[in-house]
């Protein structure tokens, strides 16, 4: 057995095995002098809508996920004095996005199994003001988008759905994205489908929603030089698109491989007292972006054991993370909602007792049994 470190996700590799296809497309892009918009934008975004099931969804690239999110919001008009319900846990930026567009997050909470937004929770939360539901595909996992449709069709919702973490993930055999009115995703380096930097999309069906969100993804300008609205710079640099249409059609195995690990994590962890392993819920589909065990303390959000854990795992070379120590409803910018701790326990559980552990498509069995062997003993050593 080797002491060679294990890391959280390993970059280099991926790399090295597209390299020799990669570096002629860049070089030929470098070489074209056209470095924003133009052909390589376009036939990405092409590729991008027949990767989501073609047809008439149309993808319009951006900057980054977070991007994605504001462009979403705002063409579908909301704005200050709305309010968009979204989940607890997650990270920052499904958050944020609201609040970028002057409107206010509501929060609910999530079943801890699936580490999902909780539809059951969902419409006590809605209020008059409510226009939108923000929901988060976490981890790779798709949330169930029927029971989110179904509750939103009622009371008159926009769905957006936040698909940073989850491209190629289905529910009801559908991808995640081409369920809401709108779908965001994000291309940051570490995501399943990974950029040379940031860049993200937004997918839609609806022609008018996709044409919105081109004019304000171009400063609102309508015509060259004539801005209609306040919009932003969000581009996807020609050189990211490039990459990513290199990229694109390895997704598929490269998220076959990620179901391959959290199967071999689920089978070599099972059984293991004190560690909860991760749910799929019936009905969808994970590309697992992070495998994410959790493990319980004394009370619901005692944190010590997984922390714990993650110091033994780390003396013994292997990385693992924590994705989220703090729920979003009480991060300190939202204070100002007046969220207390115990009013959405379990995202509050759920940030004292995860542990996201390596899995990216070229782990290999041997380093999987290597995390395995070592959480059984750290956890069988407990004082
Ligand atoms: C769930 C979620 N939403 C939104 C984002 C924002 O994406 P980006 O970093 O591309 O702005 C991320 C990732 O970073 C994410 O994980």
């Amino acid at each position: 057995m080797t002491d060679e470190p294990i890391p959280l996700l390993d970059l280099t590799l991926q790399y090295r095995a597209l390299a020799r296809t990669l570096l002629p497309q860049v070089e030929a892009l470098l070489a074209s002098g056209r470095y924003i918009g133009g052909e390589a934008v376009r036939q990405f975004e092409e590729l991008f809508s027949q990767f989501l099931g073609g047809g008439d969804l149309e993808t319009v690239s951006c900057n980054s996920g977070t991007d994605a999110l504001v462009l979403a919001l705002r063409a579908l008009g909301i704005q200050p004095g709305d309010e968009v319900i979204t989940t607890a846990f997650s990270f920052f930026a499904s958050a944020e996005a609201i609040d970028l567009v002057g409107a206010r997050p509501v929060f609910v909470d999530v079943d801890p199994c699936t580490f999902n937004l909780d539809p059951q929770l969902l419409e006590r939360s809605i209020s008059p003001r409510t226009k939108a539901i923000i929901s988060v595909h976490l981890f790779g996992q798709a949330a169930n988008m029927t029971q989110i449709l179904a509750i939103a069709q009622r009371h008159g919702l926009a769905v957006v759905e936040d698909c940073a973490q989850a491209i190629g993930a289905c529910w009801g055999g559908k991808p995640v994205g081409t369920w809401g009115d709108i779908g965001c995703f994000s291309f940051f380096p570490t995501k399943n489908l990974g950029a040379a930097g940031d860049g993200g999309a937004v997918v839609t069906r609806d022609p008018q929603l996709a044409r919105k969100v081109r004019i304000l993804k171009d400063h609102g300008q309508v015509g060259q030089y004539h801005h209609e609205y306040i919009g932003l710079n969000s581009r996807l640099d020609a050189l990211q698109a490039v990459i990513l249409s290199v990229k694109l059609p390895y997704l598929r195995e490269w998220n076959w491989r990620r179901q391959a690990i959290a199967e071999g994590y689920h089978r070599l962890l099972q059984g293991i007292p004190g560690l909860i392993l991760p749910q799929v819920a019936k009905g969808g589909n994970s590309v697992w972006h992070q495998y994410t065990v959790r493990v319980p303390g004394s009370h619901p959000t005692d944190s010590r054991r997984r922390d714990r854990l993650q110091r033994q795992l780390q003396k013994r070379g292997i990385a693992s993370r924590v994705y989220y120590p703090t729920p979003l409803h009480l991060q300190p910018v939202y204070r100002k909602l007046g969220y207390k701790p115990g009013d959405l326990p379990n995202a509050e559980l759920c940030a004292a007792q995860v542990l996201s552990l390596p899995c990216f498509p070229e782990l290999t069995l041997q380093q999987q049994e290597r995390v395995a062997l070592a959480i059984a003993e750290i956890l069988a050593e407990e004082p």
